[in-house]
């Protein structure tokens, strides 16, 4: 008889699933070219004609500002670092709150930290998994500067909404696209639905150069406000001219000419990976649609979905069993993604905890030890804060990767074969707590 692979049995698959690589030789010999040219970096942190980087960062920009839609692109060497530009562009004075979505990667909050900021989290929407137009509005306070919205898992942010609310409490909508590339909402590209969006080039990401991050905008002030703060706004601005002095304390964010030259390939290729992974997600969709515990994310009317992750619904009232108990079985059954050992299988129940449950928040202690910038103000990080979040996190959500373009049919088809088996066998999960 069958017996699950997790109480001892044989696994449905062994074989490690194929690699997600993106790269190849047009990024080898765009490569190439910039090692050639004998310069890696043309930036220069005073005001010169190179403070904004050399040929390769400044193609990059034209090119990724034109594909999306927006006036202005400033590349960065991480989405962590853009969010840092953005925030600061802002010009977010310690105390200042910005009300930021809890389900997210943790550098969208801690952005708002390293300026003083208060992130006040709001609950996100139990259909879409993104920040909550109507809990964002309960939280607006008369400290609040900022939105700071996350195309989550690849959906786009309810920008109109989130957008109404900007303009009549005079607040800046950041996005933070890190995981949306390609995505649209009544076609307009996400990282052009807020005032600043912010892109990630990190290796995990749909496309990528190592690492690197893109903000996009349209407006001129806050474009040069970015630029400045990526590369040492404080030895620039006087030569500059620049008067506004607020947060002109500036970095190293600079992106090296050799990241820049293979993000200019990666973008080339968005269209046809994009293509691959909705193509994946549909097969996956039904090949587990006889199973009425699970049920595919829904789709923002007149959105397109990237997809970076497929966040899935598990019903345990319809199961029978616990979430966690079905998705560990599940994933005793499959195998990790070559390269990709270290990660495990891709398949995990909810996300990350939400981030005011974790130490950071909890403890209120970021910068030193005396509870700066929480001690600026009073906020709410208790348990309970954003009940839609917690119940997706704790008990209703997973998310997986098996839509990666490189998978095959026949590698979908090997997951569907364990979510069919642990679904037949379920019962034998019975009474696990996990
Ligand atoms: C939503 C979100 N924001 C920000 C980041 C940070 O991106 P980076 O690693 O490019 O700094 C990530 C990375 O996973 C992310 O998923």
């Amino acid at each position: 008889m069958t017996t699950l692979a997790i109480h001892g049995g044989e696994p449905v698959r062994t074989k490690p699933f194929p690699a997600y690589v993106t790269v190849g030789k047009e990024e080898k010999q765009a490569l190439a070219a910039v090692i050639d040219s004998g310069c890696l970096s043309k930036y220069l942190g005073v005001w010169h004609e190179q403070f904004l980087g050399g040929e390769q960062v400044r193609a990059l920009e034209a090119e990724w500002a034109a594909y999306f839609g927006a006036r202005h692109a400033v590349a960065v060497n991480s989405c962590t670092s853009g969010l840092i530009c953005a925030v600061g562009a802002v010009g977010i004075s310690p105390g200042d709150e910005v009300i930021v979505t809890p389900y997210t990667m943790s550098a969208t909050a801690t952005a708002i930290l390293v300026w003083g900021g208060i992130p006040v989290f709001a609950d996100v929407e139990p259909g879409y998994y993104c920040l909550d137009p109507k809990d964002v509005e309960r939280k607006i306070t008369p400290r609040t500067r900022a939105i700071m919205a996350v195309d989550i898992f690849g959906q786009p942010i309810d920008a109109p909404a989130l957008q109404d609310l900007a303009e009549r409490h005079r607040l800046t909508l950041i996005e933070d696209t890190a995981q949306a590339p390609g995505a649209k909402l009544d076609g307009r590209h996400t990282g052009t639905l807020g005032h600043m969006g912010v892109f990630s080039l990190n290796y995990h990401k749909h496309i990528h150069c190592g690492e690197g991050g893109i903000i996009l905008t349209d407006d001129d002030r806050l474009a040069e406000r970015c630029q400045l703060i990526r590369n040492h706004a404080e030895a620039v601005v006087e030569a500059k001219g620049v008067t506004e002095l607020a947060n002109m304390v500036g970095f190293n964010f600079r992106m090296t000419e050799l990241e820049a030259a293979v993000a200019r390939c990666q973008l080339r290729k968005l269209d046809g990976l994009l293509k691959r992974r909705l193509a994946n997600v549909r097969l996956f969709e039904e090949r587990v649609a006889h199973i009425p515990a699970i049920s595919a994310p829904r789709l923002r009317p007149d959105a397109s979905h990237a997809y970076y992750v497929h966040a899935c619904r598990f019903d345990a009232e319809v199961a029978g069993v616990p979430r966690d108990a079905f998705i560990n079985a599940v994933r005793a059954e499959l195998p990790h993604h070559e390269l990709r050992r270290a990660e495990g299988v891709k398949l995990g129940c909810g996300y990350v905890r939400p981030l005011y449950l974790q130490p950071l928040f909890q403890k209120r202690i970021a910068f030193g030890a005396g509870g700066y910038p929480f001690s600026l103000g009073e906020q709410d990080y208790a348990k309970g804060l954003c009940p839609v979040c917690e119940g997706l996190h704790e008990r209703e959500l997973f998310t997986h990767e098996f839509m990666l373009p490189s998978m095959t049919e026949v590698d979908i088809d090997d997951v569907g074969q364990a979510f069919d088996k642990v679904w037949s066998l379920r019962h034998e999960l019975r009474g696990r707590q996990e």
